[in-house]
C-alpha cells in the first residue's frame, strides 16, 4: 500500500523553496501546478464489500457524523455530488463505531444527496490507513480488475472540492471553477504555495485574530473588512471563528476562486475597498504593494520567518501603512493660539510629564526616551537623543502626527482629530504605538481614552471637547 505517494494537498502548502526568484513576470506558472495535475494510478486493495461498488470514477468520503471538521465540510461535498453528477459517484463512509440513527441524523441535517455507509471494523480505514476525520479517495475501476485510487486527502478540507473537479477537468483543469464562489486559501496554496507562505508573514494573515483579541468578532461593522467574502457563496459565516474565509485571504484581492476562470481582476483595485480613508491613515497603494509582496517568504532565512509570525501573532509586527506621513513634529507652542483650551488639558494629564517617570541616565537613554517624548521628525524612532524634543514629552505630534499641512490650512481635513468619526482601527494603532503589550499589559482602549480625559473635560471618544478660539 503506498497510498502516501498520492498525497496531494496540505504538506505542499507551505514548502516555499530558497533558490526561487524575487520578483515576478507576468504570466510565469504557479509552482506546483504541474505536480497538483499529475495523473496517478495506485493499485489498492479495497474490502470486498466497497469495491464492488466502484463502478465508475468514486470519491469516498470517510466521516464521523459528530466530528466537527465533517459537519464544516459536508456542504461542499454535496455541491460537488451534485456539480459531478454523472461523472463522478460520491459515497460517504462513516466511521466504524456510528449508528444508524446519527447516520439518519447526519442525513437529514445536511440534506445529504449520495449514498451513507458505515464501515466495518478493519474495513476500509484500516485498509488505506484514514487515522482521522473527514479522509477522502478518489477511485476508478480497473479494467483488469480491482480498483486504482487517483487522489488522497489526507484530510480532507473546506475547499478541496475545487482540486478534484481541478484533476478531473482533463486539458482544460480551470473549466470547473465556479463563478463568484469563495473556496479558501487551501485549495489556492496548493499550486501557488510561495505567495501562501508569504501571505502567511502578513498581516492580512491575521486580520481575524485582530477583532478575535477585541472581541468584536460578533459586530458585523468590524467582521467585513477583518474576513474574506462576508455573507457571499462559500464566504465567511459571521460567529464561525475557525472557518477557512477567516482572515484577508487571496480571494479578498483575487476574487473568488481566483482569476482562472476567464475574467480577470486587478488585485491592486481591490485594496482601498478596505484601506478606505477612514481605515488606513494616508493609505496608498504604492506604499502598500511592497509589504505585500508574494516572494517576501525567499529572501528570508526560517528563523527570520518564524519570528515575524510570532510577532504578528502578539500584535509585535510593524504596521508601516500607519505610520504617519513624513513631517516636521510641531508642538505646544504652535498650536496655542487656536487650541488654548486643549493645550492646557493636556499639560495636566500624564502624557506633559511622561519624561519626568525616567531616572538619571534613562533620561538619555533613547530606548526609553523614545516612548516617553516625543520626536523632532516623524518616521522610525530617532537613534540618538538629539532627535527628541525632551521638554515637551509625549506631545501633540504624537497623537495627531506631524502639524505643518495643518498650519498652512488649518481645518479638520489636514490633522488626524482621532474624535468621533475616526474608528477604532486607527486611534489604538496611534496608542498601541507606545502602549504595547510589554510595557502596558492592562491596556484597554476605551478605559484609556475616558481617563485621558479628553484634554480636559472627561471626554470619552466622542464626547464634546473644549470649544477653541478657532470656532
Ligand atoms: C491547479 C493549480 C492552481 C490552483 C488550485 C490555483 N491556481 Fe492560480 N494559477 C495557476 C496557474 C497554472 C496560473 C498561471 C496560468 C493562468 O493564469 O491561468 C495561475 C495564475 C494565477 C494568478 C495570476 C493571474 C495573472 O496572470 O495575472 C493569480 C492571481 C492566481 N492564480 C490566484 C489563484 C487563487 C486566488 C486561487 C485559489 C482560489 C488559485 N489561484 C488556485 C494554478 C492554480
Ligand atoms: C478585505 C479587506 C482588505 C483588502 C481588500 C486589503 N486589505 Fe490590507 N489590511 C486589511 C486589514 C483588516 C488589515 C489589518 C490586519 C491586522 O493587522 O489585523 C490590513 C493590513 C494591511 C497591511 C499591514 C498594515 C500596516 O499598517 O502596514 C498592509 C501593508 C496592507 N494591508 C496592504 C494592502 C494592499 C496593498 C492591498 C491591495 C492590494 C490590501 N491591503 C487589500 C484589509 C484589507
Ligand atoms: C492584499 C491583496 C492580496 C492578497 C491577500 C493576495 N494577493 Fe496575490 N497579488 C496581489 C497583487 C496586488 C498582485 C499583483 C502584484 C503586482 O502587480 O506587483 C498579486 C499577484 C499574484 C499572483 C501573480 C504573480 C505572483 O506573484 O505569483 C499570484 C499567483 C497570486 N497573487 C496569488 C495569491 C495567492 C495564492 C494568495 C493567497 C495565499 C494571494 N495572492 C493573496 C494582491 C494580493
Ligand atoms: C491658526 C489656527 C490653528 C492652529 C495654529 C492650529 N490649529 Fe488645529 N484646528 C484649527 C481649526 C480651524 C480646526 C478645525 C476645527 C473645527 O472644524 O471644528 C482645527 C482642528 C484641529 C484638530 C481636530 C481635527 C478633527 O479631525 O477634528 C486637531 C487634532 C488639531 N486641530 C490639532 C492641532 C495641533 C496639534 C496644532 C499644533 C501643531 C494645531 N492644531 C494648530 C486651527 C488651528
Ligand atoms: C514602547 C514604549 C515605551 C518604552 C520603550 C518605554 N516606556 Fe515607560 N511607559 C510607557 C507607557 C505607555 C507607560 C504608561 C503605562 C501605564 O500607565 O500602564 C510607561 C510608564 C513608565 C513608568 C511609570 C509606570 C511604571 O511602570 O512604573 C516608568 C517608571 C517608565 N515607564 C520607565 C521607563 C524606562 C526606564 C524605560 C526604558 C528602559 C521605558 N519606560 C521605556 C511606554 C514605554
Ligand atoms: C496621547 C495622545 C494625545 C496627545 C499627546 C494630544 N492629543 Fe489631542 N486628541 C487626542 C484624542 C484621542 C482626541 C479625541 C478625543 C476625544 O474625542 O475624546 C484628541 C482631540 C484633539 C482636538 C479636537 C478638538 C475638537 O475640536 O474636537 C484638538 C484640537 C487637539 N486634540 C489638540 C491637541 C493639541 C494642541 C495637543 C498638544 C498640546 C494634543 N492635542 C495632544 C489625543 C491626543
Ligand atoms: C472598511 C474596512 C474596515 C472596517 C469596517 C474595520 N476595519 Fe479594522 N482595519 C482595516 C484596515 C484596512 C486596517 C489596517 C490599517 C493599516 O494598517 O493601515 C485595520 C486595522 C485594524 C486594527 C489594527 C490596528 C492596530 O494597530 O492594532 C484593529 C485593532 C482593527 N482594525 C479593529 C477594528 C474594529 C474593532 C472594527 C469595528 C469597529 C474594525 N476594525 C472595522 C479595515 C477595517
Ligand atoms: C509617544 C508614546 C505615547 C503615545 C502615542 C500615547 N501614550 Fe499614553 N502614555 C505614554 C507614557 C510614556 C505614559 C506614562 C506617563 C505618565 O504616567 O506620566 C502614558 C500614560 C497614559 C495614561 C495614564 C496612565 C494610565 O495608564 O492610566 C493614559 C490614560 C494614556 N496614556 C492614554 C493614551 C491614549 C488614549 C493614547 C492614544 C490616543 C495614548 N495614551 C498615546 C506614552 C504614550
Amino acid at each position: 500500500m503506498r497510498i502516501w505517494t498520492l498525497l496531494l494537498c496540505i504538506g505542499l502548502a507551505l514548502a516555499g523553496t530558497s533558490d526561487t526568484p524575487t520578483s515576478w513576470t507576468p504570466g510565469t506558472p504557479a509552482a506546483n501546478t504541474a505536480q497538483i495535475l499529475t495523473p496517478v494510478k495506485e493499485k489498492v486493495e479495497l474490502p470486498v464489500w466497497l469495491a464492488e461498488k466502484i463502478t465508475g470514477p468514486t470519491l469516498v468520503w470517510y466521516f464521523n457524523p459528530n466530528c466537527g471538521h465533517c459537519q464544516a465540510s459536508i456542504g461542499g461535498v454535496v455541491r460537488l455530488a451534485e456539480q459531478m453528477e454523472g461523472e463522478l459517484q460520491v459515497i460517504g463512509l462513516a466511521n466504524s463505531g456510528a449508528t444508524p440513527a446519527e447516520l439518519k441524523w447526519f442525513m437529514d441535517t445536511y440534506k445529504v444527496n449520495f449514498t451513507l455507509m458505515i464501515d466495518q471494523p478493519r474495513g476500509f480505514s484500516y485498509t488505506v490507513g484514514a487515522r482521522s476525520t473527514p479522509t477522502a479517495l478518489v477511485f476508478e475501476p480497473d479494467p483488469a480488475g480491482g480498483v486504482f485510487a487517483t487522489d488522497a486527502y489526507y484530510p480532507w478540507f473546506q475547499g478541496a472540492e475545487l482540486l478534484v473537479k481541478i484533476r478531473r477537468g482533463g486539458a482544460d483543469p480551470f473549466s470547473h471553477f465556479e463563478e463568484d464562489r469563495y473556496v479558501g486559501n487551501t485549495a489556492c496554496s496548493t499550486c501557488h504555495s510561495q505567495e501562501a507562505a508569504s501571505w502567511n508573514l502578513s498581516h492580512h494573515a491575521v486580520a481575524y485574530g485582530t477583532i478575535y483579541k477585541q472581541d468584536k468578532t460578533a459586530d458585523p461593522e468590524c467582521v467585513s473588512c477583518h474576513v474574506t467574502g462576508m455573507g457571499e457563496p462559500g464566504g465567511f459565516v459571521m460567529g464561525e471563528h475557525g472557518h477557512p474565509l477567516a482572515d484577508v485571504g487571496c480571494e479578498a484581492c483575487h476574487s473568488a476562486g481566483g482569476p482562472h476562470d476567464g475574467k480577470t481582476v486587478n488585485a491592486a483595485e481591490q485594496c482601498e475597498s478596505c484601506h478606505n480613508k477612514t481605515h488606513s491613515i494616508a493609505f496608498s497603494v504604492d506604499k502598500g504593494l511592497p509589504h505585500i509582496d508574494h516572494y517576501k517568504v525567499n529572501s528570508m532565512s526560517a528563523g527570520d520567518q518564524e519570528k515575524r509570525r510570532h510577532d504578528l501573532a502578539n500584535g509585535k509586527a510593524e504596521r508601516p501603512l500607519l505610520a504617519f506621513p513624513h513631517g516636521e513634529n510641531l508642538g505646544p507652542k504652535d498650536c496655542k493660539s487656536c487650541h488654548a483650551e486643549a493645550v492646557q488639558a493636556w499639560s495636566k494629564g500624564p502624557h506633559a510629564s511622561a519624561m519626568d517617570l525616567l531616572k538619571g541616565k534613562e533620561k538619555k537613554d533613547p530606548s526609553c526616551v523614545s516612548c516617553h517624548a516625543t520626536a523632532v521628525e516623524s518616521g522610525p524612532p530617532p537613534a540618538t537623543l538629539e532627535g527628541f524634543q525632551l521638554e515637551a514629552s509625549v506631545s501633540c505630534a504624537s497623537c495627531h502626527g506631524p502639524g505643518a499641512p495643518h498650519l498652512a490650512s488649518p481645518d479638520k481635513e489636514s490633522i488626524e482629530g482621532l474624535g468621533e468619526d475616526c474608528p477604532v482601527c486607527v486611534i489604538e494603532a496611534v496608542c498601541t504605538s507606545c502602549h504595547d503589550p510589554e510595557q502596558d499589559p492592562d491596556w484597554d482602549l476605551e478605559k484609556a481614552l475616558a481617563a485621558q480625559k479628553g484634554h480636559g473635560q472627561g471626554a470619552g471618544p466622542g464626547a464634546a471637547l473644549p470649544k477653541t478660539d478657532a470656532d
